[in-house]
């Protein structure tokens, strides 16, 4: 008779990572840096700025730094407070690397194959991709592995690289035999928001690699640049429904009723029983309003962090430390596992 599988028995822990390699978008927001704020108060939390993942394609040298401090200004501006969580660049803390190679060699080829986000961003080039796009994955679940972190808040678009993680975890103790070594990470991401659509494009999600600036709101945009997107958002010749089910084929629609809801913490049914019948040139510019309501101070405090470098690199500073802290002995503990000469 086989053995039940051994839990995990360390302490909860959340991990999550963005990566610094454009504008920080309202998708970015809702899907992730609002949780990350939500759950500093009783979790330990560990939130990186996964600057290698971002070399994976081609960052100018001269912008890297800067990018990074955006990063950690939108974290800061979201409510992460750092005397609560831990800030810090990947680059950094040298366990992510080492972890991301020993799971190299537990990932099968075969799981690799199979993730969606590489054939997206590669399309029908795949052959000139670097390597490491390719291998992004498996340093993702270095990353969340490295701190045994249990719970992992991210947008809806990382669930596949989320089962890969757990994936690769359990591998690692199976093929160990240490069971329970490593957790099998959860993602967290349900939500208003989980996955916020292009204003330009219902049915593609909002994201920073989309040509068209008008197809998201940029953490920076003035007050009056989001009041012009969400004026000029696509939407259809209709007015708005009473039911959800109503919605199915309306993805625009669909879209911007989820970002009232996540906005206003209203359900979809409860934004859709106040404006019922109404048409778009009712619902737009409520909308703008409720979106510059809560994103002005936060574009206003991720400026005053950014005049501020000097306060971002201290507190990426002492944030790498802390986190090292917890990564190095969990990576010496897996060198020990494998067998490693002087361990
Ligand atoms: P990225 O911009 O790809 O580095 O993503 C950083 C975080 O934001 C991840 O947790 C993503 O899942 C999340 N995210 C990115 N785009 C969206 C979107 N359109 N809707 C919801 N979450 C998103
Ligand atoms: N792949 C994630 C994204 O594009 C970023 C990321 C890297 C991440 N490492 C992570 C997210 C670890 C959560 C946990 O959004």
């Amino acid at each position: 008779m086989s053995k039940p599988p051994v839990k995990y028995s360390g302490p909860d822990r959340v991990f999550s990572g963005v990566q610094p390699s454009g504008d920080m978008h309202l998708g970015n927001y809702l899907g992730a840096l609002k949780k990350f704020a939500d759950l500093q108060n009783d979790h330990e939390c560990v939130y990186c700025i996964v600057d290698l993942h971002a070399v994976t394609v081609w960052q100018d040298p001269a912008k890297l730094a800067g990018q990074t401090r955006n990063i950690a200004a939108a974290y800061l501006a979201s409510g992460v407070d750092p005397d609560k969580a831990i800030i810090y660049p990947q680059s950094k803390v040298a366990a992510h690397t080492e972890l991301a190679w020993y799971f190299n060699c537990v990932a099968r080829i075969g799981w690799l194959s199979r993730m969606t986000q590489f054939k997206e961003k590669s399309g029908r080039n795949a052959e000139a991709m670097s390597v490491g796009l390719y291998d992004y994955p498996v340093l993702q679940a270095a990353d969340i592995l490295a701190f045994k972190a249990t719970h992992v808040p991210v947008g809806e678009d990382q669930k596949q690289h989320l089962e890969l993680s757990r994936d690769i975890a359990q591998k690692f103790n199976n093929d160990f035999n240490v069971p329970g070594f490593f957790p099998l990470p959860e993602p967290l991401i349900k939500g208003p928001g989980a996955r916020v659509m292009s204003l330009r494009d219902g049915t593609k999600k909002m994201s920073k690699s989309d040509p068209s600036d008008n197809s998201r709101i940029n953490l920076t945009d003035s007050p009056e640049k989001i009041a012009k997107k969400i004026r000029k958002a696509k939407t259809d010749a209709g007015v708005m429904p009473e039911t959800v089910a109503e919605m199915e084929d309306r993805p625009e629609l669909k879209n911007l009723v989820g970002i009232y809801g996540a906005f206003s913490g209203l359900s979809d049914q409860e934004v859709l029983s106040q404006y019922a019948g109404q048409g778009f040139g009712v619902f737009k510019p409520a909308l703008a309003d409720l979106a510059v309501e809560i994103l002005r101070p936060v574009s206003e405090r991720m400026n005053t962090y950014l005049d501020n470098p000097d306060e971002i690199d201290r507190i990426l500073a002492k944030g790498a430390d802390a986190a090292a802290e917890i990564a190095t002995p969990i990576v010496a503990d897996v060198r020990k596992v494998m067998g490693f000469w002087g361990t």
